[in-house]
């Protein structure tokens, strides 16, 4: 097996500072076949996001997802990955009871395949940031709008409060966090908040300044009908495989896949397509 050297969260710190390699793409995994896309593409982040609970689950929030959910998915994508550093979500309820809850969770996702963990909130989770970051595990932080808890209060409108923003993303960055989401943050906040913190800012619907990018998969490969507006979708992947289960579907009806067998004694045995037609050869009596 070959050796398996992920990006560290070192390197990930470092690009803030070389202009080579500021403005790189992060983008959603949850399963192997992806991850193993995405890598192949040359992206070297890759978040297994709790997006999962919508774009994959099927749920309308991504409140119901539980820890096993993103171990399963965390492991998936980081055994189908050799170089990529794995981010996963920890989803809502295991890390807001406590710190002792926080860092068992984050080691839960970490023996999982997890190469660092992500959590939603600024000054109100630092505390459990650094806590996590104290047990040893890397963390990136994610400010502004909160999907994890928005339905339940401050809602999915932009973020236009420059203050509390600096102050959320500046408490993140002191509590230890090597990263940071800036999600549907002002773009002009987040260019500010950009260029005060030492950390890479990752940017979803937050504008062109931010060190990085980050999209959901299903998002960007038209797989999720309810993606939002700043979303851009690079392929119709829901519409190429639609056609591919209709061609399927319509040769099994009319008897062209899969290839009719030729036995003597098969009276089905006249093919109904060009499709190739295997011959078995007749016992020897
Ligand atoms: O869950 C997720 O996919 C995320 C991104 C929207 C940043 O947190």
């Amino acid at each position: 097996m070959a050796a398996i050297r992920r990006l560290t969260s070192a390197a990930i710190r470092a690009r803030k500072h070389d202009l080579t390699q500021s403005r790189f793409a992060v983008v959603t995994a949850y399963d192997a076949p992806f991850a193993r896309c995405a890598e192949e593409a040359g992206i070297d982040v890759i978040l297994v996001g709790d997006s999962l609970g919508m774009v994959v689950l099927g749920y309308e929030s991504t409140a119901p997802v539980e820890l096993a959910d993103m171990c399963r998915a965390g492991g998936a994508v980081a055994r189908a990955t050799a170089r990529a550093h794995v981010i996963v979500d920890m989803p809502l309820g295991s890390y807001q009871a406590s710190d002792e809850d926080a860092i068992r969770s984050a080691v839960a996702l970490v023996k999982a395949g997890a190469t660092s963990v992500k959590l939603e909130g600024g000054e109100a989770v630092a505390p459990r940031i650094a806590a996590i970051v104290r047990a040893g595990i890397p963390v990136v932080g994610h400010i502004g709008v909160l999907p994890q808890t928005a339905a339940m209060g401050a809602g999915f409108r932009r973020k236009t409060d420059a203050a509390q923003m600096l102050a959320d993303a500046r408490a993140v960055e002191s509590a230890g966090a090597f990263s940071i989401v800036l999600e549907m943050v002002d773009p002009e906040v987040a260019l500010e908040i950009t260029a005060s913190l030492a950390i890479p800012t990752i940017g979803i619907g937050a504008g062109a300044e931010c060190d990085a990018q980050v999209l959901v998969m299903h998002d960007l490969l038209g797989l999720y009908p309810d993606a939002p507006p700043f979303a851009k979708r690079y392929a119709e992947v829901a519409t190429i495989v639609t056609e591919a289960f209709r061609a399927y579907a319509r040769e099994v009806r009319e008897g062209a896949f899969p290839p009719v067998l030729t036995t003597p004694g098969n009276d089905r045995a006249a093919p109904l397509s060009d499709a190739p037609v295997y011959a078995i050869p007749a016992k020897p009596v």
